[in-house]
């Protein structure tokens, strides 16, 4: 019997969400306080999948189908004739549907686990397109962008399958559960057939996302946590225009502000899920969340990355 461990975590997408299935360049940072363990132990016999996870014990049939898809693509790379043999077991503390990463988080913490138990060794790249595999399932299009960040100690840029570490800024990021979860499957369909319907106001979206990402990813490198705030606020007028937010998180980004946050958006796949605010400092980012919590958030996290 041999048993592996892998491990990966929550992430938060500061500017850039949907966009980046684009092209555009994405800003996001991993959430250490959401930590994913998987642990596979061998046995013969097919792969069996079980989940633990806050609000939803149970897998969606798009999550099992995507480790399925994990599994035989672990299996190819890693040069394995048989069929393996594996109970995995998922202690994910991230919620699903919440825009945070819990599908990425969990492949790329199962495929560490599996990796380990059948002493195979993945570099990044094998590890981040073993993740696609299952992400491509599970969201129908997925740009990567989570894949790499639930693996990242740091804030990253991301663009187009690859990313840059930045130095992680001053500042606290507080994240808020709007309590209704969100597909994020439907919401890049959305996108997409907006793209097809109103490719120049798609075209327009896209590229204006871009300049406030990389202006953004500036801002958080040089500690100008105002501009940054003003340009996440900005971003998300940009995605409630596109029709991926909801009159829920409208409100928590208008409390937000009230409460005298820097900036507040929506934050992953949107039509539910999290939002997301950036304070300056500690007790104001616990005032935000205070007063996100009034207005409805079921929960609250505060998200650091002191320098
Ligand atoms: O909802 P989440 O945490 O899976 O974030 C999705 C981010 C998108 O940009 C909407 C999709 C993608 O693949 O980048």
């Amino acid at each position: 019997l041999t048993i592996g461990v892998g491990r990966a975590h929550g992430k938060a997408i500061l500017l850039g969400e949907h966009a980046v299935v684009y092209g555009a360049p994405a800003l996001a940072i991993p959430v250490p306080q959401l930590p994913v363990t998987a642990t596979a132990t061998r046995r013969p016999g097919p792969v069996s999948f079980a989940i633990a996870r806050p609000g939803n014990p149970t897998m969606t049939l798009l999550a099992t189908e995507g480790l399925r898809h994990l599994v035989a693509e672990f299996q190819q790379r890693a040069g394995i004739a048989e069929p393996i043999g594996a109970d995995l077991l998922i202690d994910c503390a991230i919620p699903p549907g919440c825009g945070l990463g819990s599908s990425a988080a969990c492949a790329r913490a199962s495929v560490l686990a599996l990796a380990d138990a059948f002493d195979r060794r993945l570099d990044g790249r094998q590890v981040f397109d073993i993740v696609q595999v299952a992400e491509t399932v599970a969201h129908g299009q997925a740009s990567g962008v989570d894949a790499l960040t639930t693996g990242s100690a740091s804030p990253l840029l991301f663009q187009a399958g690859t990313a840059r570490d930045l130095v992680a800024g001053n500042g606290v990021l507080v994240i808020a559960d709007s309590g209704t979860s969100g597909s994020t499957r439907e919401a890049v369909d959305l996108v997409r057939r907006r793209a097809e319907q109103a490719p120049a106001a798609h075209e327009e979206f896209v590229r204006r996302v871009a300049q406030l990402t990389e202006a953004a990813a500036r801002d958080l490198e040089h500690g100008r946590l105002t501009a940054l705030g003003e340009r996440m606020t900005e971003n998300h007028e940009l995605l409630r225009n596109a029709g991926i937010s909801t009159d829920l998180i409208d409100a928590l980004v208008e409390s937000a502000l009230a409460a005298g946050a820097l900036g507040a958006k929506i934050s992953g796949g949107g039509l539910g899920g999290c939002m997301i605010a950036l304070a300056g400092e500690p007790a104001g980012a616990e005032a935000v969340a205070q007063r996100l919590r009034d207005a409805g958030a079921i929960r609250t996290w505060l998200v650091s990355h002191a320098r």
